[in-house]
């Protein structure tokens, strides 16, 4: 079957393939599809409504498998026209799902430990899946500059995404990050801004821009772009599924800065039970944060359904954020699916980056950390069953937050001779 566009022109006159409207996360309210995120009715988010009647879950299920090795096999399922394939886009996706067999012995699993490594995306992070998709709506909408507010690896997504498919770029980020994450932002060479305050302050100014003269006709991913840049991270789910032979496993674990990610997940998985790509099967969603940044985890221990906002202060940078937009819907996911929300330190986090490389030559950034630091967690406090799948998600390169690992370096340094190698004790 060819991935088709079902689009109903009286609801939206853009081709974004199956999708069809914007609908309200709180209240259903349905707009035409457009660059708006914001419910006029409820203020609630708008997230992408979709026709995928016209679909035979067999057909479907083949012409996925026979796709492009990368996120466009799943075209049929995302707000893409049928022809993205042949766009310029920087193709990220179908990165490898590594058993990991050595941390399964580390950590005492026995039912099977993944992990879903993200660092093999063009710009080294889960982001260029989003920012796919948000170029795809820019290109629908008009806009020829792309803009976005980032805690890092965004910004160097969308420079990348931008440099590709010949948009003009300029991004936000807060000034103190990682040097790896400012010069893969800038090496693409659009405009990266420095701005001196922390990734809230960045998002309020990126929304304040976007109501000025100055920021029009530009496209912010996950601002006015927003629903669909979101529905990237549904691709992990279809990936993860498709990789296991369309199954979904019992347990994922899952970093939240704003907790899109996470939220777009569970969709993803819901989307497939109800194409019956995959069996209905209970799962549960496990959420990971830095102590040094844990609105949510905070939410979820205390059994709040409102996240109230931190100041950030963790080395996991890029899941810094202090008031993250999705948090009440992950507490709802995980409550819901019978998961948890944990957070670990700043030590726990280096601890985990060094027992995933150590194990399984995996060199995660922070981000990594704190999901396998969480996983560890979980097990120990019984709410990650060992004896079931368990996936964890590695979203970002090691490459990029080197400082959080400094130290480790070499073991010794030796004259070019036998006599000093058997000196350094390494004979
Ligand atoms: C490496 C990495 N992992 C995970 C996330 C979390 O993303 P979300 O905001 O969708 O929760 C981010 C966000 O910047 C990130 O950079
Ligand atoms: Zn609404």
């Amino acid at each position: 079957m060819a991935a088709q566009t079902v689009a109903s022109t009286t609801e939206s006159t853009v081709d974004l393939g199956p999708a069809t409207a914007l609908s309200c996360r709180e209240c259903g309210h349905r707009v035409p599809l457009g660059p708006v995120f914001a419910c006029e009715e409820c203020f609630g988010p708008l997230e992408i409504a979709y026709d995928f009647s016209a679909y035979d879950t067999e057909e479907l299920r083949k012409t996925i498998e026979a796709g492009p090795a990368n996120i466009w096999r799943y075209a049929p399922l995302l707000p893409v026209p049928a022809d993205v394939a042949t766009k310029p886009n920087i193709n990220p996706g179908w990165t490898k799902l590594v058993k990991a067999d050595n941390l399964a012995r580390e950590l005492g699993v026995t039912g099977g430990l993944y992990v879903k490594d993200d660092s093999g995306n063009p710009t080294h992070s889960f982001k260029d899946r989003v920012v796919a998709q948000a170029v795809e709506a820019a290109r629908a909408f008009g806009y020829t500059t792309l803009s976005c507010s980032s805690t890092g690896n965004l910004a160097g997504a969308v420079g990348a995404a931008a440099a590709r498919a010949g948009f003009r770029s300029c991004v936000f980020i807060p000034h103190d990050l990682e040097q790896g994450k400012i010069v893969m932002a800038a090496i693409y060479g659009g405009e990266l801004v420095g701005i001196e305050g922390n990734y809230d302050d960045v998002n309020r100014f990126c929304s304040e821009l976007i109501g000025d003269p100055a920021g029009e006709g530009w496209g912010f991913v996950n601002v006015n772009l927003r629903p669909y840049y979101a529905e990237g991270s549904k691709t992990l789910a279809y990936e993860i599924c498709e990789q296991l032979g369309w199954r979904i496993p019992d347990q994922l674990v899952i970093p939240i800065a704003s907790g899109s990610q996470l939220t777009k997940i569970d969709k993803g998985l819901q989307e497939l039970i109800k194409l019956g790509l995959v069996e209905d099967r209970p799962y549960k969603i496990f959420g990971a944060q830095a102590e040094g940044c844990s609105p949510v985890s905070v939410a979820y221990k205390e059994g709040h359904d409102v996240v109230r906002p931190q100041k950030p202060n963790t080395i996991a940078k890029s899941l810094a954020i202090g008031n993250p937009a999705d948090g009440p819907y992950v507490l709802d996911i995980a409550r819901r699916t019978g998961g948890a929300v944990e957070d670990v330190n700043d030590e726990q986090v280096v601890d985990a980056i060094k027992l995933l490389a150590r194990t399984e030559g995996i060199f995660a950034e922070t981000a990594g950390g704190v999901t396998v630091g969480v996983t560890k967690k979980l097990i120990e406090n019984g709410l990650i069953d060992p004896a079931k799948t368990v996936v964890v998600l590695n979203t970002g390169d090691g490459l990029k937050t080197l400082d959080a690992v400094a130290g480790t370096g070499l073991t010794a340094t030796i004259r070019p001779n036998l006599e000093s190698f058997r000196e350094a004790g390494l004979a």
